[in-house]
Parts: structure tokens; C-alpha cells; sequence
């Protein structure tokens, strides 16, 4: 393994550096990636090419026009072959970002009130509420550590087979970073005839996505992910099944874009991927994410697991010998089934408090909180259902100061081993109580800030 790997460099913004308590100035460490990831500088720099030739797609007769039609349909060829498929049986269609994805797919979907989907308790709460406005959704318990219980999969399929008619589930969790085996899933669901969606929001830049799966019963029907978090943060996110499924159904969403022909009292929809993307397009987008897709390729899988997976034995291993830190996720659990998502909270100080101090004291931005995953972290964090209702009842007066949560280092490609130095640098000092500031709580914000910090975001961008 080559230990000095940085793809830092690749990177807009890196080495940028950021006001602190003190007054100085120091280079930001960003360490959450699973929320969202900084642009490749080639992302930015062909997202300026292609605005010079960039123009409406379709019907328009003009070089721009033709160039961007066909620029946008070998976008959905590469974004096809990121997950092994062609366009031949599936349809790559856009939308701006994951929750849109499953929130489509939710309203396609045949489903009537008794029917039932399963999620799994770990699910982000964009591949769940979508779902409970459709279905009945149970839920595949997680085991103590968090990981997916396979047991009670089987479970809820002895039980409710024939009911169930689609498995919804994450392909890696974005609170404890569990890879969870979508094509064991996929066969067990495909045995009781049910579909399966894979929520691949935070597996696709990390791991090689193979959406036949080794045999046919383990093929994926359906995955979503999202352009923000693969390195080209411009609005754009893909759903992608079969085009049988989505050429059977009518569109969700309709308006220009999506006929072939309409009278006044008749429409003639148009054929997936035309007839599920409504309006006009976010034709930067696709290319941004088509461009950044080119470039993961051309790194390999191989070599950006490789990177990961050192760093984040790396930061395991740091984590571990940091007194007063308890960790969320199976520190054992191989790298096979982990990515670098790792949550952890300090004995004692407030998650939201433990990510301010990092942020105004050392210039290492994380997050804190439950990460759009509420049951998941507090099913973690063991919290019973009184207090869960007493957490509820203050929330909803307004009052998040008491809020559970964690602190949530997640890993991107830009990282390097000095970010993780610095960061148990920084833990270390806060959990041995050390801190400059006199940390002021917003009480509805269950936020964090230095008393007398004055640093003002916008003297730091301007729109003009
Ligand atoms: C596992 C998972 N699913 C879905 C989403 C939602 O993604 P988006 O914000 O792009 O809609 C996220 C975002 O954090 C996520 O981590």
C-alpha cells in the first residue's frame, strides 16, 4: 500500500484557510464528507468549458442545442456504466439530488395501503418518509452495534411475504458507515418477489457499485445516488431502473419534456428517461457529475478504497488510544463492511459543543446531531422511549439544548493523514477539558458559539 498517496491536490479549496477563536487564521480540515464533498478542480474547470457551448437541449436546431443534447445522453451512458449497466434495459434518469430520487420512485411505485415496504432502522430519513406516505413500512432491526440484523430480515419475509413489495435500504450507513450486502438482500428479497431499491448516497464514491450483482437474483432494480456527495456539488442526482418499470407507469411529475404528442383532450407520454424529468433539465449538472464519474474511474476503485481504508485505520487506531471517547460503530468490523464514517461522542461534553470547539478552535469542520437518521442514533445511543418523549416534547417548545446526538468524522478522498493528526490533536485537548472559549447554546438551535466570535461569513464572499 502506498502510505503517501494525497489526491489532495485534485481538489478545489484545499489548503484554504479559515478564521479561529484566536483571531488567526488556520487551513481548514474537512471531515464531513458524508454530508457533502468539494468539487474536483477538473469538475469545475469542464463545468466552465461546457458553459460556453451550453444551450436548452432537445427540440432547440441550433450547434449549442444539438452539442448539449448529445453531451447530456452521453451523460446518462457514463452514469450507466458507473454502476455496470448500459441503457439498453435501464433508464438513467435525473433529478437533483437523492431525496428527490426516492420521493419519484415512491410516487411510480404501485403501491396501495396495505401493501408494505421494508426499510431497515438505519435508513436516512430520505429513504424513509417517502415511504410511509405510500405504504405500511417495517423496519429491519439493527443488532447492538448497529450493523443490519439478517435474521430479522428473514423474519419480516416469513412474516409478511406476498405482502411486501419493494426492500428500500441503504447501501452504507451515513451515521456508523456499515456497508450493508445489498445483493444478499436482493436475492432474499427477489425470492419473495419483491423489488429492491439500494439507497447509494454514500456508497457510490466509495466503493464499485455492480448493479447485476455476481448472478441474476442478486441484480439491484433500482439505486439512487447523488452528485454532491461524488466530488460535483451542481444540483444533480440520478434514480436508475428498468426502463420496462418506468415506460409501464405514468410520470409523477408533467409538463414540457414529457409527451409525444398532446391534443386538447389527449397526451401521449414520451418514452423513460424523457417522460420522468419534466421541465428543463439541469444540463450542467449531469455533466458535472458525468465529469466526476470520468475521474473516479480513471483513480480506480482499487486505489480510492486503498486510501480510505488506510486512513481510516488510521484514525481507529488514533481514536482508540483518545481517552473519554466512546465510538459508535464495530471498531473491529473489517473495512470490507465499513467505510470512513465513523460517530463518537466525549464522555461528559455536548456533541453539538465537542463539533463547536473543533470548528472555532481549530478549524476542523464535522457535524453533530442524529444526521437525518433519528431513530438510527438514538437506537445507537440507547435512549428509551420516555426520554425519547421527553426529547420530543422539548424539540417541539423549541428547546434542542438537551438534544442527543453524536460527532461525526466522515472521510473523502481529499483527506490526508495531517487531518487526522490535527484532528487527535484537537480531540485530545477536548477531552482533557481544555478550551479558550466560553461556548454560548442556542436554545433552538441546540448550536454552539464562542462568546465574542465576530468573524463575518460575508466578508469572505461576495456576490458581485
Ligand atoms: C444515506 C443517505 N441517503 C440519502 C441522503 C439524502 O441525499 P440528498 O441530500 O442528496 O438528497 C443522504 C444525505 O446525507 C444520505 O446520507
Amino acid at each position: 500500500m502506498d502510505y503517501n498517496r494525497s489526491y489532495k491536490s485534485l481538489f478545489m479549496g484545499q489548503g484554504i484557510k479559515v478564521p479561529i477563536i484566536n483571531g488567526k487564521f488556520i487551513e481548514y480540515v474537512d471531515l464531513d464528507n458524508a454530508a457533502t464533498t468539494p468539487p474536483f478542480k477538473k469538475v469545475m474547470d469542464k463545468v466552465n468549458e461546457f458553459s460556453s457551448l451550453y444551450s436548452n437541449i432537445h427540440r432547440g436546431s441550433g450547434f449549442k442545442s444539438n452539442l448539449s443534447t448529445e453531451i447530456y445522453g452521453e451523460a446518462r451512458k457514463i452514469i450507466a456504466g458507473f454502476v455496470g449497466t448500459d441503457l439498453t434495459d435501464n433508464s438513467v434518469i435525473f433529478v437533483k439530488n437523492s431525496t428527490e430520487a426516492i420521493n419519484k420512485l415512491a410516487k411510480l411505485y404501485n403501491l396501495n395501503d396495505n401493501d408494505i415496504v421494508v426499510c431497515s432502522q438505519m435508513e436516512h430519513h430520505s429513504n424513509d418518509l417517502p415511504w410511509r406516505k405510500k405504504a405500511i413500512v417495517k423496519y429491519i432491526n439493527v443488532t447492538d452495534n448497529g450493523e443490519i440484523d439478517m435474521n430479522h430480515f428473514m423474519n419480516l419475509i416469513e412474516s409478511y411475504k406476498g405482502r411486501i413489495k419493494l426492500v428500500s435500504v441503504t447501501g452504507a450507513s451515513n451515521v456508523t458507515g456499515y456497508i450493508n450486502p445489498i445483493h444478499e438482500i436482493a436475492k432474499i428479497a427477489h425470492g419473495i418477489g419483491a423489488k429492491i431499491l439500494i439507497d447509494a448516497s454514500q456508497l457510490a464514491p466509495h466503493r464499485k457499485i455492480n448493479i447485476k450483482g455476481m448472478q441474476d437474483s442478486e441484480h439491484i432494480d433500482f439505486i439512487v445516488f447523488t452528485g454532491h456527495k461524488l466530488y460535483a456539488p451542481f444540483g444533480s442526482g440520478v434514480l436508475i431502473g428498468s426502463k420496462e418499470f418506468f415506460n409501464n407507469v405514468d410520470p409523477d411529475c408533467v409538463g414540457g419534456g414529457t409527451v409525444k404528442i398532446v391534443t386538447e383532450n389527449e397526451v401521449y407520454w414520451d418514452e423513460t428517461p424523457e417522460k420522468n424529468e419534466a421541465g428543463t433539465p439541469n444540463v450542467i449538472g449531469a455533466v458535472a457529475l458525468a465529469v466526476s464519474i470520468k475521474i473516479i474511474q480513471n483513480i480506480g476503485f482499487e486505489r480510492i478504497q486503498e486510501h480510505e481504508i488506510v486512513l481510516s485505520e488510521y484514525l481507529f487506531d488514533k481514536l482508540r488510544k483518545t481517552d473519554n471517547i466512546e465510538i459508535y460503530s464495530d471498531m473491529n468490523a473489517s473495512f470490507d463492511r465499513h467505510l470512513g464514517v465513523i460517530s463518537f461522542n466525549i464522555n461528559d461534553i455536548n456533541h453539538s459543543l465537542v463539533a463547536a470547539i473543533l470548528s472555532y478552535e481549530y478549524g476542523i469542520g464535522v457535524r453533530s446531531g442524529c444526521f437525518c437518521a433519528h431513530p438510527y442514533v438514538l437506537k445507537l445511543l440507547r435512549v428509551d422511549r420516555n426520554a425519547v418523549e421527553r426529547h420530543k416534547e422539548n424539540i417541539l417548545s423549541n428547546n434542542k439544548s438537551q438534544v442527543p446526538g453524536l460527532v461525526r468524522l466522515s472521510l473523502g478522498l481529499q483527506n490526508t493523514h495531517e487531518d487526522i493528526d490535527r484532528l487527535i490533536y484537537a480531540l485530545k485537548k477536548i477531552s482533557n477539558g481544555e478550551r479558550f472559549g466560553n461556548y454560548i447554546i442556542d436554545k433552538k438551535t441546540g448550536t454552539y458559539m464562542p462568546e465574542g466570535w465576530n468573524s463575518k461569513y460575508r466578508d469572505h464572499f461576495d456576490f458581485f
